[in-house]
């Protein structure tokens, strides 16, 4: 059997609001992400996530659908999005959609009805719950946005759930009903011919039945969501991820593997110990592949990324394949996180470890943070969570208009970096983001071994130097990158074939300067 398109492929994630307005209303378009398909090609992308495009009052901006086959006139219509993936496909690129499966906008008419009395057809869409003491509600979980995950709806004296906001009420997935027409979105997409899902919040459809209380966490507990306020208070033990969640991936798996092309199902599972994360596979019969965001919380250490990328790969079955992200639009930018020299061995680390890599759109360009603009509701909860910061239109030309993002008022600030952290000025400097990004993906796709082959820790006497090998049928590629800001001794073997900062090389063995790193291409020698 051949590899799926998808463990070569490079993933590009568009946020279409801040990609491309051709329309000058300050919200990029449908039409936007056309014009620049081949930017993606030139920069060596093979397939497009794009966040939602779905109607929406966007509250959430887009992940509050009020209908999952519709488009936004914000974006265009069916059409534009036909002759998109017409464009996408004549390319030989690929299209994942955002599937939001874990709730809809409250304004979607399936939530109309189910709110419209306690006997309507699809009041068991929702989740619908009564008071567990008069005025409370009924059990202590909070929305991942903070607050009561339960809203009381006046007009039906009960409560509903909601994961998120009070806007995006959960739909209930013990409700075959419910699975039935989220399948149906899934073969609408997939018959226009798209290929693949992200799917969203994918873990957190199946609560406890018993609406059980999580538990607090203890005193010293270090818990990942410990940086999300109220959210990170508690051990989600109940409101998230429950067993019969692998029963209706499997559903969605099945229904994409009755089509004879390769569909990519990938899940956004918020889960970071390898060992829980690695039941989202079930036995290949499950959603192609959890997310894997191991990389965005590693110590940014040679010992750190190590032991990050061991801990998946000890994880992984042998027919199992990951993926690697530094960022989305629900992250702070890779750039700012760990400056530009960190940003720069990302670069060289998604292109080389083996798995599916997924950028963000910007970080080609090295894209900074912007300040909060009080678009994000979460922003309005938890100050310094607000996303608008990594949402910030995409900086194609410098200057004080629309750096190529419309001519219009962007629907969010332009970076105040927009000067130099742009497309035009970079295309022209070798040394730049853009110019680097743009040579490790052609390497990846010229070289098998990083692309497909397996991969080798190597150990070295310095302990802040990292050394990994990739090969396969006969070709091996070998990665250092310098963790310090002092030079280094690698062992040399084999041609240089990229370099990212400064290196001295000698027969035996290559100087790395600070924060550098080197591909060599060891194919017919010993690292
Ligand atoms: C996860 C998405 O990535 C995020 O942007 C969104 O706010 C929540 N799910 C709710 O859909």
């Amino acid at each position: 059997m051949s590899d799926p398109w998808w463990r070569e492929a490079v993933f590009y994630h568009i946020y279409p609001l801040s990609f491309v307005d051709t329309d000058g209303d300050g919200y990029g378009d449908i039409q936007g992400v056309k014009d620049k398909l081949d930017y993606l090609v030139w920069l060596g992308i093979d397939a497009i996530w794009l966040s939602p495009v779905y109607e929406s009052p966007m509250i959430d901006w887009g992940y509050d659908v009020t209908d999952h086959t519709g488009i936004d006139p914000l974006f265009g219509d069916l059409d534009e999005f036909d002759e998109l993936l017409e464009a996408i496909h004549e390319r030989g690129l690929k299209l994942l959609m955002d599937l939001i499966i874990n709730h809809t906008s409250n304004k979607h008419p399936w939530f109309l009805e189910s709110r419209s009395s306690r006997d309507n057809p699809k009041r068991d869409w929702y989740v619908w719950k009564p008071s567990k003491e008069p005025g409370e509600p009924p059990n202590n979980w909070v929305s991942v946005f903070s607050g009561p995950a339960w809203s009381w709806d006046e007009h039906t004296g009960q409560w509903y759930r909601h994961t998120y906001l009070p806007e995006q009420p959960d739909l209930n997935w013990r409700n075959p009903d419910v699975v039935e027409a989220m399948m149906g979105v899934m073969r609408f997409w997939l018959d226009r011919g798209v290929d693949g899902f992200r799917v969203d919040a994918a873990h957190q459809i199946m609560k406890d039945p018993q609406n059980r209380d999580n538990p607090p966490t203890p005193p010293g507990y270090v818990d990942p969501y410990k940086e999300m306020g109220e959210y990170g208070k508690w051990i989600h033990v109940f409101d998230r991820g429950q067993d019969d969640v692998h029963g209706i991936h499997r559903q969605m798996r099945k229904l994409a593997d009755e089509y004879e092309r390769d569909i990519l199902t990938i899940g956004e599972i918020h889960e970071f110990d390898p060992t829980h994360w690695i039941a989202y596979y079930g036995s290949d019969d499950e959603l192609n592949m959890p997310f894997n965001y191991q990389l965005m919380v590693a110590e940014w250490t040679a010992a750190g990324v190590r032991k990050a990328v061991e801990a998946v790969e000890g994880v992984l079955p042998e027919w199992g394949w990951t993926n690697w992200t530094m960022g989305n639009h629900d992250e702070i930018r890779v750039a700012s996180r760990l400056g530009d020299r960190g940003a720069r061995q990302a670069a060289v680390l998604l292109a080389t470890l083996r798995g599916t890599p997924f950028l963000y759109y910007g970080d080609e360009i090295g894209m900074l943070n912007g300040p909060s603009h009080g678009h994000d509701p979460w922003g309005d909860n938890v100050a310094f969570l607000s996303r608008d910061g990594c949402r910030t239109p995409m900086q194609w030309h410098p200057g004080n208009g629309g750096v190529g993002f419309t001519s219009g008022e962007p629907w969010i600030p332009i970076g105040p970096d927009r000067d130099h952290r742009n497309v035009e000025i970079q295309k022209g400097d070798p040394l730049s983001f853009l110019a680097q990004y743009r040579s490790l993906l052609a390497l990846r796709r010229e070289r098998r071994s990083l692309r497909l082959g397996d991969i080798r820790f190597v150990d070295t006497e310095e302990e802040e130097m990292l050394v990994f090998v990739r090969s396969s049928d006969g070709e091996s590629t070998a990665v250092g990158v310098n963790f310090s800001n002092r030079p280094v001794q690698m062992r040399r073997s084999g041609d240089v074939v990229f370099a990212l900062g400064d290196y001295e090389s000698h027969p035996e063995s290559i100087l790395l300067g600070p924060h550098s790193a080197v591909i060599t291409d060891t194919s017919e020698g010993d690292e």
